[in-house]
Parts: structure tokens; C-alpha cells; sequence
């Protein structure tokens, strides 16, 4: 069961230091989203650490009662990063001058000069953040008006018909090169073949994509439940995802077939935060029975999958999307491309002030 807390929308503001054009934003991700920033247990109460999201640094904030804040990592007076600064339990303590930041990214003290003028203005971006199934999530504006929609989880983390682990890894790849390889079902068939989950099935296939009314589902035509035949893309009230599912074998206990959702958060142009959350649709004591097989055997199984698909990834070139010779299975790669590129066309033009 999962449960969905949004904090207060302290300021939903964003300044860019410069126009964002089309490149910058295919490169670092799309603004007017919520992504996910960190899995929520790596920063705990009275914890907060620095992250880089979307090639921007953030200060993870989460005060003494639990509630958590993302800021810019910049102090209001002289810009020094607030991650080397202290945590206050309600606040952060600038370790350069002393100047204090709430988690609403107004100053609260200026130690060296009382009465400064600095005092009360909220001068650092703070995000909107809401944190559910796991994870802290936050919304990138793409103006300063940018207001984020409510967030909707995922269907299978919002279920109470679902149970789920939230498996998050570091990729030293773009965060497309991510996309494009799930929405490349087929890899799973040769890449996967000596897997526990994908030695199953035909490894030759036709694939059609089934238009939704909120993405679109890029499919086997001729196979399903046997490898991993399909993929959905969704985006709902500004989060971007792809659900899938892959038949567990009979070592996986009771129950339907592995669900993953996935969503790549991009840190640098170059490396990408992968937040998947496995997933399978058991109660119960069944529930209980995958809880602990997963534990104890499938987790390491799907780790090794993991791994393959990050050492093809990572070692993919730079330029790898350029100069391919596609064919029909490549018809969710080219959908998921062009999608993007005229989402960040519309949005460089907005963020520029030409819309
Ligand atoms: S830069 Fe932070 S107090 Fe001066
Ligand atoms: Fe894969």
C-alpha cells in the first residue's frame, strides 16, 4: 500500500540562469515535470545531502519532523553551496557567513549584519515536492508561473492490489539512452536470453503501437505473457513513466507476473538516476511469500538483468542515436524520440517568451 503526502507549495518559482533551448533541455530532460530525486529513506529526518537533477545542484532537505524540502544548493548571498553548511532542524546554517535558510528557501538570519534587509526574503528556489511510493519527488518548472499539477502516482504504486520494492541505480548514460531501450521490447529476447525472466518466446516478432488517452503501448502482435512483449508509456498530470511486465517463472512463488515501473531522472547530460519500482499483484500471504523470495533469491536475478542493460547502455557512444538504421521493432524508439523532441521545441519556445 502506498501513501502520497505533498508538502506545502512553498514556492514554485524557477529562474533560469539562461534561456533553456532545445538541446539543454533534450540533454538534461524536460521541464513542467515531476520526477523523482531520491528514494526517501536515503535522507532521513534531520538528514539532508546535495544531489545534482537535471544539471542543476539541489540541497535534499528534510527537517526534524519529517517533512522534506528540495532547494537550490545556493545560498542567497554569495551563492556558496548550502550542502556544506549545517542542518538547524528546521533550517540550514550557510557555512560561509552563517546566513540562515528555511526550507522554504527564505532567509531567517543574517548572523553578521542583524536587521539586514536579506532577512525575510525568500531568495532560494524551492521546489515543489511531494514524496509517495518511496520516493521524494519534485516538480522543474519550466517558468517562474509554472504551477505543478497534483502528483499522480503509477497505477501499480497507488494499488492496494499491489506490493513493491523501489530499486534505484546510477547510470553513466543519457537518461534517452534509458527510454529508448525500454521501449525496445525485443533486446529482452538477446540481451536477457540467459535470464531467470526472459528465456522464453519467439526472438522473432511483429509490433504495433495502441494509441491511449494518456501514451501509447508498443507491443508483440504475435506473443504476450511469454518475454518481455510489451511496453506502456504514460504521462499523467506531468509525470512521465513506463510500466511493463515479465512473466516470473514458477521459482517466483504465487502470483501474476513481474511489473516494473520505470522513470529515468536526469542528473547530467551523461548520467541518469533509474528509479524502478518491481512490482507484482499479490496480497496477502502471497504478498508475503514474493516479499520474501524477493529478498532472499529474485532481487539478486533481476539485479543481473539490470546490470546487462547498463553495461550495453553505458558503453553505448555518446553519438550512439545518430546514423542508425531502424526497422519495424524500432518503431517505439522513433515514437518515444519524436515525442520528445517536439515536447522540448514547445517548451524552449515557452521558456524563451515566444509562445
Ligand atoms: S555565501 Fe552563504 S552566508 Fe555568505
Ligand atoms: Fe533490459
Amino acid at each position: 500500500m502506498s501513501t502520497l503526502t505533498t508538502a506545502p507549495r512553498v514556492n514554485s518559482a524557477g529562474k533560469n540562469s539562461g534561456p533553456l533551448t532545445v538541446e539543454e533541455l533534450q540533454a538534461t530532460g524536460l521541464r513542467d515535470h515531476w520526477y523523482p530525486v531520491l528514494p526517501s529513506r536515503l535522507v532521513k529526518p534531520g538528514e539532508m545531502q546535495k544531489v545534482t537533477r537535471l544539471g542543476k545542484d539541489w540541497l535534499v532537505f528534510r527537517d526534524a519532523g519529517g517533512r522534506v524540502s528540495v532547494l537550490a544548493d545556493r545560498c542567497p548571498h554569495r551563492n556558496a553551496p548550502l550542502s556544506i553548511g549545517q542542518h538547524l532542524g528546521d533550517r540550514v546554517r550557510c557555512q560561509y557567513h552563517g546566513v540562515e535558510v528555511d526550507p522554504t528557501g527564505t532567509v531567517v538570519k543574517v548572523p553578521g549584519m542583524p536587521g539586514c534587509a536579506l532577512e525575510g526574503k525568500q531568495a532560494t528556489l524551492s521546489l515543489e515536492v511531494a514524496e509517495g511510493a518511496g520516493a521524494i519527488f519534485a516538480w522543474f518548472p519550466a517558468t517562474p508561473d509554472s504551477k505543478a499539477p497534483e502528483l499522480k502516482l503509477p497505477d501499480r504504486l497507488a494499488s492496494d492490489e499491489h506490493t513493491h520494492f523501489l530499486n534505484y541505480v546510477e547510470w553513466k548514460a543519457p537518461w534517452r539512452y534509458y527510454l529508448d531501450n525500454v521501449l525496445d521490447p525485443m533486446h529482452g529476447a538477446f540481451l536477457h536470453a540467459d535470464s531467470h525472466s526472459m528465456y522464453r518466446g519467439d526472438t522473432t516478432a511483429r509490433f504495433r503501437i495502441r494509441e491511449t488517452d494518456r501514451g501509447f503501448f508498443f507491443e508483440k502482435t504475435d506473443q504476450r505473457g511469454q518475454n518481455f512483449d510489451w511496453v506502456e508509456y504514460v504521462e499523467q498530470n506531468g509525470l512521465s513513466y513506463v510500466d511493463l511486465e515479465i512473466p516470473y517463472g514458477p521459482d517466483a512463488g504465487p502470483g501474476g507476473p513481474f511489473g516494473i515501473v520505470g522513470i529515468p531522472t536526469p542528473i547530467t547530460e551523461n548520467v541518469t538516476a533509474v528509479f524502478h519500482w518491481r512490482t507484482r499483484e499479490v496480497t496477502g500471504w502471497e504478498a508475503e511469500v514474493w516479499r520474501f523470495l524477493y529478498k532472499t533469491t529474485l532481487e539478486e536475478k533481476h539485479w543481473e538483468v539490470l546490470e546487462q542493460d547498463r553495461m550495453m547502455l553505458e558503453n553505448f557512444a555518446v553519438d550512439a542515436d545518430q546514423g542508425e538504421h531502424l526497422y519495424q521493432h524500432d518503431l517505439g524508439v522513433a515514437r518515444i524520440r519524436r515525442m520528445f523532441q517536439a515536447a522540448a521545441r514547445e517548451q524552449a519556445k515557452r521558456i524563451a517568451g515566444e509562445a
